[in-house]
């Protein structure tokens, strides 16, 4: 049938149907939509013919060449996974159990009561991004209280449409200050005390995505105990550990403190940025339950909900995953890495901000140093940016947020003549 023939029933307004004539394709009346905010930049970057370009909006690693790093101990991994000669089977539903096991084991730690008592209902995930979504679909089916995520302001861009599209509402709570580019503390305090209680929290777990503002230890502290208080709960978002200081432990303090002080939390992990396996979208869900006949149930209504959506999660990154995690030589070559990716980016912080102040501006960049993670919030106004963009090819999002792992010791000189030159 030609385009022109085909027929259609059209329901009207008073609900009488009539059949009309289709003149155009199925799709003439879906409108353009607007590119991600963030996948957008890299599309305008490669755009760019300036050799000088610089691409600092897309939050992936990048070696000091400014090419994408495989981590050695990964490529030890699918050497070993490939001597195994393993099938292709699919995964369970809930994905490679030594995976799950060891993903949330690295996450509270090994000798973690909560694991020993079998208190975890932990799934693979589609990486970070589709843990989070199956952690919304969950809340969104089961939770007994307000269904209603409250967010850190700013948070992550896609954590918004996560949970509305998991059917959940979004609020938020004052995080950052950009007064002093830093955490609004008392701000966050107060705005949580007012949350409705039995309403869920997102915590960015560390390496706060966009602002590399994280709370010291003593805050996480003061968090728990309002949080508590106010019978909230905790929905942890761990997409970085071990990049924001190079310690997986240090860096999953505030997930492991208030699991201790009994907050019955879930979480989303990622191994995208840790274990550098962005496309193989390895990552899981937790949800830590009172005992584990109740950890049985949340784990048998979370299957019921993958199966519809995409029924079993991929193999390979998980199998990578396991492997590195459950081969003690494997961990230990494994741990230095993420330290050295972490390491890395706290030295261009030190160069960027040393640069700024050798080209001579009078601007304060403590927070360049102070941030901590992939990102800086570099307290750049919209119209700063887009010079940088316009008028020295950096691409960054409007925000003025910077990926510092796009940062090296060859480009650095270059960045803070751009940005001195564009803020002063
Ligand atoms: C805060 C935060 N959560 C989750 C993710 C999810 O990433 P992925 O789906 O690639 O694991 C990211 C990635 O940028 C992030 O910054």
């Amino acid at each position: 049938m030609s385009l022109k023939q085909s027929i259609t029933i059209l329901q009207s307004k008073n609900g009488i149907s009539c059949v009309a004539q289709r003149a155009s394709s199925w799709w003439s009346g879906v409108q353009m939509g607007p590119p991600d905010a963030i996948l957008g930049v890299t599309e305008a970057f490669k755009k760019d013919t300036n050799p000088n370009k610089i691409n600092l909006g897309v939050g992936a690693y990048r070696d000091d060449n400014g090419k994408p790093y495989v981590l050695p101990s990964v490529r030890a991994a699918e050497e070993k996974i490939r001597s195994k000669g393993l099938d292709k089977e699919y995964a369970p539903i809930s994905g490679v159990a030594e995976f799950c096991k060891r993903s949330i084991e690295l996450a509270m730690g090994e000798n973690s009561p909560v694991l020993k008592e079998g208190l975890n209902a932990t799934i693979q995930g589609i990486s970070g991004t589709g843990s989070l979504r199956i952690g919304g679909a969950f809340l969104n089916g089961f939770f007994p209280g307000n269904k209603t995520v409250y967010l850190p302001s700013p948070s992550w861009g896609n954590h918004v449409p996560i949970f509305k599209h998991s059917g959940l509402d979004v609020q938020t709570y004052k995080y950052y200050d950009p007064s002093t580019c830093g955490l609004d503390f008392k701000g966050a305090i107060a705005d949580i005390s007012k949350i409705p209680e039995q309403s869920i929290i997102l915590l960015h777990a560390c390496a706060h995505n966009p602002t590399g503002v994280d709370p010291t230890k003593e805050q996480w502290k003061e968090l728990s105990d309002v949080i508590k208080k106010r019978n909230l709960f905790v929905f942890f978002d761990m997409a970085y550990q071990g990049f924001a200081t190079g310690s997986v432990d240090n860096d999953a303090f505030a997930v492991r403190y208030f699991v201790e002080q009994g907050h019955r939390v879930c979480l989303a992990q990622s191994f995208a940025k840790n274990m550098g396996l962005y496309g193989e979208r390895a990552g899981a869900f937790s949800i830590i339950a009172d005992s584990k006949e109740e950890a049985d149930r949340v784990m048998s209504q979370i299957k019921i909900l993958i199966r519809p959506m995409y029924s079993n999660p991929p193999v390979n990154g998980a199998r990578i995953v396991a492997e590195i995690l459950s081969d003690p030589s494997l961990k230990n070559q494994w741990l230095p890495e993420v330290k050295g990716m972490a390491d890395r980016i706290i030295s261009v912080r030190t160069k960027l901000r040393e640069n700024l102040k050798k080209e001579g501006s009078s601007r304060n960049w403590e927070h360049i140093t102070n941030q901590i993670g992939m990102f800086c919030f570099t307290g750049m106004n919209a119209q700063q940016v887009e010079k940088l963009v316009k008028e020295h090819s950096v691409y960054l999002t409007k925000d003025g947020r910077i990926s510092m792992a796009g940062v090296t010791s060859k480009n650095v000189d270059y960045l803070a003549r751009a940005m001195h030159l564009a803020t002063k």
